[in-house]
């Protein structure tokens, strides 16, 4: 794998790299912290890997990193060494139990929180030797619209926002998404309501934050902002259960509601937006 790493760029060069969103990439980000990004992120990885898909988790939480945790994976090497040059980009990716691989931040990436144009460059670079080696790349984000939690989403094709139904979550996913529009121009931005109570309140809520968003967020004529409902995943106490045991709730329960959910969220998404892709 090391022959298809591009050199390495020069770190002066970074602030004049295009942002190019790379195909098959897809972040999966929030805008209050604690919704479930993680937690979708792994078992939606699981998921996609039973589709028969080549799938890698890389864990863009720089600063707060716990993916780790839930996959019960501690490996010795982590993003934190290819970071850092101690270690290549091949010897981080670790194979999760449900099948996908996963690069891991490790901890000591406290610094890397901030983006810098080393942050920047490194994760360019990374970016660039992991992409053609599957068919899916989910990027675990941060919460909010830090900067760096901007510039990993902004590495992605496609945006998945997780929120929850509580007002706070709802607020501040519509301002994760007023962002995402303005600054990276984005017009489709996925939504999954996850913990949600009763069938169809995910739906509805996408519906409201559409309705908002047509009233008070201005486009250019022809280019309409269109939040695409993904799925809903039940509130379901086998997801704690799962966590608790460190175990993938895909693998634990696979037949509890909140894991058939994302099953067919893994379809929705392997028919609207990876084989096309492919
Ligand atoms: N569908 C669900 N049903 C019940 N509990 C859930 C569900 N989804 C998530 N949770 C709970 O929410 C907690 C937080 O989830 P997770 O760590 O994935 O959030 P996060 O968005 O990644 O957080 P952070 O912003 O800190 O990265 C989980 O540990 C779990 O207990
Ligand atoms: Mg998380």
């Amino acid at each position: 794998m090391a022959d298809v790493l591009p050199p390495p760029t020069p770190s002066e060069a970074p602030a004049s790299l295009p942002l190019k969103p790379i195909g098959k990439v897809i972040a999966i980000t929030s805008g209050k912290g604690g919704v479930g990004k993680t937690f979708v992120s792994a078992n939606l990885a699981a998921a996609l890997a039973k589709l028969g898909l080549r799938v890698l988790v890389l864990d863009a939480d720089l600063g707060l990193a716990n993916l780790d945790v839930v996959l019960n994976l501690y490996p010795k090497t982590t993003l934190h060494d290819v970071f850092t040059g101690k270690a290549k980009l091949e010897d981080a990716i670790v194979r999760a139990p449900g099948g996908f691989s996963v690069l891991l931040a490790g901890s000591g990436m406290v610094e890397y929180s901030r983006l810098t144009p080393e942050v920047r460059d490194d994760f360019l670079r990374i970016m660039g030797g992991l992409v053609p080696h599957y068919d899916v790349v989910l990027l675990d984000t941060g919460a909010g619209i830090s900067d760096v939690v901007l510039f990993a989403v902004s590495l992605a094709s496609e945006v998945i926002v997780v929120a929850t139904p509580e007002p706070t979550s709802l607020t501040d996913a519509y301002a994760t998404v007023k962002v995402l529009v303005g600054q990276q121009k984005r017009q489709t931005i996925r939504m999954v309501i996850n913990q949600t109570a009763r069938l169809g309140d995910g739906r509805a809520i996408t519906v409201q934050l559409q309705q908002v968003l047509d009233r008070f967020v201005p486009t250019a004529p022809g280019h309409p902002i269109k939040l695409v409902h993904m799925g809903d995943i039940p509130a379901d106490p086998a997801v704690r259960q799962a966590i608790m045991r460190r175990q993938l709730l895909m693998q634990a329960t696979p037949g509890c509601p909140a894991a058939m959910a994302i099953s067919q969220l893994a379809l929705k998404l392997e028919e609207s937006v990876i084989t096309r892709s492919r």
